[in-house]
């Protein structure tokens, strides 16, 4: 009998393997309360940064710095990402994790403060990848600013855009839910936006600005 669905997003969730410069980000976020992206979206996001070749990249939500260090080793050795946070443990761990990757200083821009008001300081269709990790409730307004931020071609994702399973059960009408849903809706009839949904870590959600 062939494994379910179920059992097939387990194992491919557990294909990657971590360095111990991951291994050891991953610790200080669990130290700091911080939810870290799974091992899958980390792989995930490697491929897209590589794959979109971007030299600019915008980070809602740099947490320790898990996603940050699977972004930039993905990305070409000029590219620039520029991480938000409003927590400055957070972006302390962040920028440790980022000297263990051997990330060169000048390879990342880490500012502190409120995404919602640090995204409108950011020059328009300036990026080439925006990914948002923060905050859910604000998801409309994150969305709407990288749709401003990227250039035309750039790559939108968003993390946890399943909200932990509860976008699939209509039963579950949570504010949150209800907020992720519409984001998704949105993105889907946005005729400038071509989007998938990849069913990794709690679904990460890709939209490339088209127009
Ligand atoms: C889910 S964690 C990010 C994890 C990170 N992307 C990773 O995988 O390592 C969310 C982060 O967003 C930050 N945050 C929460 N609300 C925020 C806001 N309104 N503006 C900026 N950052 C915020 C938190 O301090 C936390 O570090």
């Amino acid at each position: 009998m062939r494994a379910d669905k179920q059992t097939s997003w387990s194992y491919t969730e557990a294909l990657p393997t971590e360095d111990e410069v991951l291994l050891r980000a991953r610790e200080r976020s669990y130290e700091l309360g911080v939810s870290a992206v799974s091992s899958g979206v980390g792989a995930a996001l490697t491929v897209l940064a590589a794959a979109s070749k971007a030299a600019t990249v915008v980070e809602v939500g740099t947490g320790a710095g898990v996603s940050g260090v699977c972004l930039l080793r993905g990305l070409g050795r000029n590219a620039v990402l520029t991480t938000i946070d409003s927590d400055v443990d957070h972006l302390r761990a962040a920028r440790e994790a980022y000297a263990e990757a051997g990330i060169p200083g000048n390879r990342t821009r880490t500012i502190s403060g409120r995404a919602a008001e640090v995204l409108p300081r950011l020059t328009d269709a300036a990026y080439d990848m925006v990914f948002i990790d923060a905050d859910k409730a604000s998801f409309p307004l994150y969305v709407d600013q990288a749709v401003r931020l990227l250039k035309r071609g750039g790559l939108l994702v968003v993390n946890d855009a399943l909200d932990h399973g509860k976008v699939a059960d209509p039963a579950v009408r949570e504010a949150t839910t209800n907020t992720l849903r519409k984001v998704g809706k949105a993105i889907r009839e946005n005729e400038n936006l071509a989007s998938a949904m990849l069913p990794t870590g709690d679904g990460l959600l890709l939209a490339v600005k088209t127009a």
